[in-house]
């Protein structure tokens, strides 16, 4: 078993994005609840486990890896992971290690994170506005993630900020955010919210918002520009002419990009998730444990990829009571 994997839709899995905990300092309301239930540390795998799953799958022809949470900067002994990875920088095989983060231990970490080679990170931002930052984050502080955006942007990191549309919360905004990322220098990505873990339906029914909403906002104070360029990620870009800038789309909920998915997800419980979208998954920790110099690894990893689904089957809708993925954004992060 080698070579690169191909799932039975003909798409080339190259991507691998691993929450390394499902714990987080913030509690946002479309990806938390309140009283969240952590797995046991004893279920989570080791950094060392990790490395492993992740080098297999470097082996396997994944070229980019993203890591997430929860929060991944708030694992402890995380920036061991991430040099050991950077390795696979050094020797081509990873074109990009990257990660999702919420920004708020960035001041600490950038300059590590620059040395090991990470050229770009994304960063979750939903207002501009102190008091609403607290409130979606239910206890967040807005100036300890922009102190950390600045340490990120001096130790010359890219950044991408992630903006959940939410109706009735920042939608006022979109416009402040396109004209502060621009003078910042930083692309921003617009994100439909999607139906994952229990928050209440009623709440989030009343959040969702099409992101053709946006953009025809948008359009009324900017001049945009389609234009071809991929992080590989999901996101569709124009350029906005008057910043100079770039603004991304994300649309699962009124577009759906499966057909191009090159993905899968990793938990830090060794769980792989072959779609964000769909319950299937595979049993890593069990593989990963074996100690049979990799085999289990390579053949759970191959049999998974061989049940990769289509696509999602997302659906906001006044008739479902239920979230149309019962596990919360947080297991996989993203
Ligand atoms: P880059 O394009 O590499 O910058 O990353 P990204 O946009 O893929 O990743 P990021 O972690 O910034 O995720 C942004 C949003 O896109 C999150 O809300 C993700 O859940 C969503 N997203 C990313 N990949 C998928 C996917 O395969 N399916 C769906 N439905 N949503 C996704
Ligand atoms: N729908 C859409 N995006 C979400 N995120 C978290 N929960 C949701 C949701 N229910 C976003 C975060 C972060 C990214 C990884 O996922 O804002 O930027
Ligand atoms: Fe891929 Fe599933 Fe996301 Fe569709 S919903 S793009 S199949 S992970």
């Amino acid at each position: 078993m080698d070579g690169p994997l191909i799932d039975p839709h003909g798409r080339a899995v190259t991507y691998l994005r691993v929450s390394v905990t499902d714990r987080c300092d913030f509690r946002c309301l479309y990806c938390m609840a309140e009283d969240m239930t952590f797995l046991p540390k004893k279920d989570v795998l080791s950094l060392e486990e990790l490395e492993v799953i992740c080098s297999t799958f470097v082996e396997r022809g994944v070229t980019k890896l993203r890591m997430t949470g929860g929060e991944p900067l708030v694992r402890r002994d995380v920036m061991w992971l991430f040099r050991q990875l950077s390795r696979h920088l050094v020797t081509g095989a990873l074109d990009e290690l990257t990660l999702t983060t919420n920004g708020s231990q960035l001041e600490r970490f950038s300059d590590e994170l620059a040395d090991i080679g990470i050229r770009r990170i994304n960063v979750s931002l939903d207002t501009l506005e102190e008091d609403k930052f607290t409130e979606i984050t239910r206890w967040g502080r807005l100036e300890k993630v922009k102190a950390g955006l600045n340490a990120a942007k001096r130790a010359g990191i890219a950044i991408k900020i992630n903006t959940v549309a939410l109706r009735g919360f920042n939608d006022d905004e979109f416009n402040n955010l396109v004209q502060w990322c621009g003078d910042e220098g930083f692309d921003l990505t617009f994100i439909e919210v999607m139906p994952m873990g229990e928050i209440g339906e009623e709440a989030r029914l009343g959040q969702y918002m099409p992101l053709s909403m946006v953009r025809a906002k948008l359009n009324e104070s900017w001049s945009l520009r389609d234009i071809d360029y991929s992080t590989g990620g999901p996101a569709r870009y124009v350029e906005v002419k008057e910043t100079g800038g770039r603004v991304g789309f994300i649309t699962p909920m009124t577009h759906n990009f499966c057909e191009s998915c090159n993905r899968v997800r990793l938990t830090c419980t060794g769980i792989l998730y072959m779609c964000l979208g769909q319950e299937d998954t595979a049993d890593l920790r069990t593989a990963v444990r074996a100690k049979d110099n990799g085999t289990a690894l390579m053949n759970t990893i191959d049999d998974a990829i061989g049940r990769k689904p289509k696509g999602h089957d997302f659906i906001i809708d006044r008739r479902r009571r239920d979230p149309s993925v019962p596990r919360h954004m947080s297991v996989t992060g993203g």
